[in-house]
């Protein structure tokens, strides 16, 4: 079993070997994830919408990533864990920045964190990479400015945008990130940016032209259905099959069928 590794990652890029991250938040999700292969689990803000019944993310918690982030941690030996820093736990200083990473590296066990922003966050990333904690970049459609962007919307449309967000992408290179998740954006522009950087782009709604692909588990596995993106694909309906299997237990109890002998002392 190789350990995915940071440097790993980038070599992926310069070999053309896709990269595949999903989000896991809990231990057992996290260990089926890494037994199936995937490259990177990401503890990701999401968690507050799919687990915690938040409107969005900007309500998630330092505690509440670290929470999720150990819980990932005791079911992931081959894969990179990574974790999201949450909204207003790294843009205040640079220093609020390092020592929030690194709760997530001390007391979860990640061995990344990941960071929404452009050149305006460069500062922070820098010192967080200055701590020795390797950090992602994140672009595009970054769910913790939906407020700014006025809903979730496709970023990347207008010729300003496409300069600013290849201009971002270089300065977070320059930074030192060792990959960029791009999230809805059009795939020409995710095409651009993965060729003007030499570390490796994880799209979500980003197109095929990305190092690699990021999507929610629970999006994936059709367990969490209140928002639906164009650029989810769903590889399983398990909020149906669960259903179903609950109402076959009430039945059950209900009529007394279980517990059956087989079932009991
Ligand atoms: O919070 C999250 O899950 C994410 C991704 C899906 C990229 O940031």
């Amino acid at each position: 079993m190789e350990k995915i590794t940071t440097t790993k990652l980038v070599a992926m890029k310069k070999s053309g070997e896709k990269i595949v991250m999903l989000t896991g938040y809990d231990c057992s999700t996290a260990r089926i994830l890494d037994e199936a292969g995937v490259d990177a689990v990401l503890v990701g803000d999401s968690v507050g919408m799919v687990k915690l019944g938040y409107d969005n993310t900007l309500p998630v918690t330092m505690d509440e990533i670290i929470y999720h982030a150990r819980a990932a941690r005791r079911g992931v030996k081959r894969a990179l864990l990574i974790a999201d820093m949450p909204f207003l736990s790294y843009e205040t200083k640079p220093s609020d920045a390092v020592l929030n990473a690194g709760r997530l590296v001390k007391e979860a066990g990640v061995e990344a964190v990941k960071i929404e922003g452009g050149s305006e966050m460069v500062k922070n990333i820098g010192a967080v990479i200055d701590a020795k904690i390797p950090v992602i970049g994140h672009l595009g459609l970054t769910p913790q400015a939906l407020h700014k962007f006025g809903g979730y919307k496709v970023q990347g449309r207008s010729e300003v945008d496409v300069k600013k967000m290849l201009k971002d992408a270089r300065a977070l290179e320059r930074a030192g990130v060792f990959m960029i998740v791009l999230e809805c954006i059009p795939a020409v522009l995710a095409k651009k940016i993965t060729a003007a950087v030499s570390i490796p782009t994880i799209g979500i709604g980003a197109g095929p032209f990305c190092d690699g692909q990021v999507l929610v588990t629970d999006d994936l596995v059709g367990l969490y259905s209140d928002t639906s993106p164009k650029f989810v694909k769903r590889y399983a309906e398990l909020k149906g099959l669960i259903a179903s299997a609950v109402k076959e237990y009430g039945t059950d109890v209900r009529t007394g069928k279980f517990p059956a002998k087989e079932n009991s002392y």
